[in-house]
């Protein structure tokens, strides 16, 4: 066993588990360089995506839909100014890169199929896990955009659910540079909402159950150094303020989910069959 009972016990009351030195110094920095690589290699096209989870229909271009079997790119709300001009060099305008960078890019392949995180999903008692989503999460100086609590589930639904996000720190996340925030033991309120493909394949839409507010007041700031692992539980509320620092605040995310669950045709995210979802071999 790699985690300790205690550890699955607070994963089991609280939601989240906060592993300190998970990942090395160098790992992080090879996984930094990767992203630079990509995002430099990345041409600016005159139709942009613009990423941000706060408003949940601008999600729907086909840029974004098409994004779970590629590697693609999405600027921060406030990368643009009102000419349309990026507000500052591009590599500090990118929001993030996804949603398949695990299976498609083998720097992020070798990381994201590491033994040690094959033994923490295992710990985690997740019996046949499949590696669904990546994103390098950048949350650039000034610009970097708040995420409004959610929960996982909400954006990539299983039945029964199943999604656990793990969440790395490849650079020190505090409150001044946008840090997580988990509201503990959230995890055992039901999911409150539902993010879907419309029928025709061409939208999104947000299908609310609960609509009553998280409780900013009962949230804690998940303060972390570079190297730290958080695992998330697919129905755990969390957020991340905006970044008005001048420093970045880079993370690296991967969500997993049970082979076994049910994986409705009406998620957000699909792959194509070429590129089908595996675990950790
Ligand atoms: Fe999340």
């Amino acid at each position: 066993m790699r985690l300790s009972t205690e550890q699955l016990d607070s994963f089991e009351k609280q939601g989240f588990l906060v592993l300190e030195n998970f990942v090395s110094a160098r790992q992080c920095e090879n996984l930094r360089q990767c992203a630079k690589e990509l995002v430099r290699d990345f041409e600016v096209p005159g139709q942009t995506s613009i990423f941000t989870t706060n408003e949940q229909t601008r999600h729907s271009d086909a840029y974004f839909l098409e994004s779970g079997d590629k590697i693609r790119f999405f600027f921060e709300e406030e990368a643009f100014d009102p000419k349309g001009m990026l507000v500052q060099e591009k590599e500090l305008c990118i929001n993030k890169i996804g949603h398949a960078m695990h299976d498609l890019n083998p720097d992020f392949n070798s990381f994201s199929r590491n033994p040690e995180l094959a033994e923490v999903v295992r710990d985690l008692g997740m019996q046949n896990p499949l590696l669904l989503q990546s994103m390098y999460i950048f949350k650039q100086p000034r610009i970097g955009g708040e995420v409004h609590f959610h929960q996982d589930g909400t954006f990539l639904f299983t039945e029964p659910l199943s999604v656990k996000g793990f969440w790395f720190a490849l650079e020190d996340a505090d409150r001044e540079n946008g840090c997580l925030w988990a509201i503990p033991g959230g995890h055992q309120n039901p999911l409150k909402s539902r993010f879907f493909r419309n029928e025709e394949g061409d939208g999104t839409e947000m299908e609310i159950w609960d609509d009553t507010p998280w409780d900013r007041n009962q949230a804690i700031p998940l303060e972390v150094p570079q190297g730290t692992m958080v695992i998330l539980h697919g129905k755990l509320p969390h957020m991340s303020e905006a970044n008005r620092s001048n420093r970045t605040r880079h993370a690296y995310t991967l969500h997993l989910i049970e082979a076994d669950a049910d994986y409705p045709d009406w998620n957000w995210l699909q792959r194509n069959s070429k590129l089908p979802l595996r675990g950790f071999v």
